[in-house]
């Protein structure tokens, strides 16, 4: 395809969307790989899957090919369930909540999102999910953000409490952080002593320039 080896020269821009939620959405073809970007970040595939990618070997790919439910929260173009599925051969069942529909749309039109057997897509605010379900789940992946931004709750006791309540004993959290400003990097050295004994906490900083990853486990 002309655009695909175009774009080891220069990015082809493929289609640009508004959403109610995001401000243009891009896919782009970028050194021959297909990527969704927001406006100011990449979303899916490029750096952003790269990242999430790593968070998922420091827990094991071994491990997690046992596990028996995964919690995909922000799902955009679906870059980390393209990993545990393709790469990682996960056969349990995924689910993915995301509050944006129309990326939804995106990722099943340019991703094949839709082709995912073991995938069940929920359009709703991750918040309002965790507060609601009634399942447990072996890996969390909380993957939050409207652009450059984190919000809030992602750091508050409560989403915290009722997310530790979800993870099975020998469960795990992965979460991915953008530390820009010194008030981000504070935020997140609380964050890692909201954990007592009872979890085991791995802090990843520098994984691609921006992003700080924690592992969590739960002991028991
Ligand atoms: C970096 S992207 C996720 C990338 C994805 N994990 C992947 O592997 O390709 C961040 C996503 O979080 C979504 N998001 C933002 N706020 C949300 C919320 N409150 N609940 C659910 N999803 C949210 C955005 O719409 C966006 O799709």
């Amino acid at each position: 395809m002309l655009a695909k080896i175009f774009s080891y020269f220069i990015p082809v821009n493929v289609v640009k969307r508004n959403s109610a939620i995001s401000t243009a959405l891009e896919v782009t073809w970028n050194n021959g790989k297909l990527v969704l970007d927001s406006k100011n970040t990449n979303y899916s595939y490029g750096s952003l899957q790269s990242i999430l990618r790593k968070g998922l070997r420091y827990i094991g790919f071994e491990r997690i090919k046992k596990f028996n439910s995964i919690l995909v929260l922000g799902v955009a173009g679906g870059s980390v369930i393209k990993t545990l599925v393709d790469e990682i051969k996960y056969k349990g069942k995924i689910t993915g909540v995301e509050v944006d529909a129309a990326i939804i749309t995106i990722a099943n039109e340019y991703f094949k999102l839709n082709e995912v057997k073991n995938l069940e897509i929920i359009i709703d605010d991750a918040f309002e999910y965790v507060l609601k379900t009634k399942d447990k789940y072996d890996l969390i992946i909380i993957d939050i953000f409207q652009d450059m931004v984190m919000p809030n709750f992602l750091f508050e006791d409560f989403f915290i409490n009722r997310i530790n309540f979800l993870i099975n004993p020998n469960g795990f959290i992965l979460f991915n952080t953008m530390v820009i400003s010194e008030k981000d990097r504070i935020r997140n050295l609380d964050y890692k002593k909201k954990f007592n004994k009872n979890y085991s906490l791995r802090m990843y900083p520098k994984v691609e320039d921006h992003n700080e990853l924690f592992t969590i486990k739960k002991l028991k």
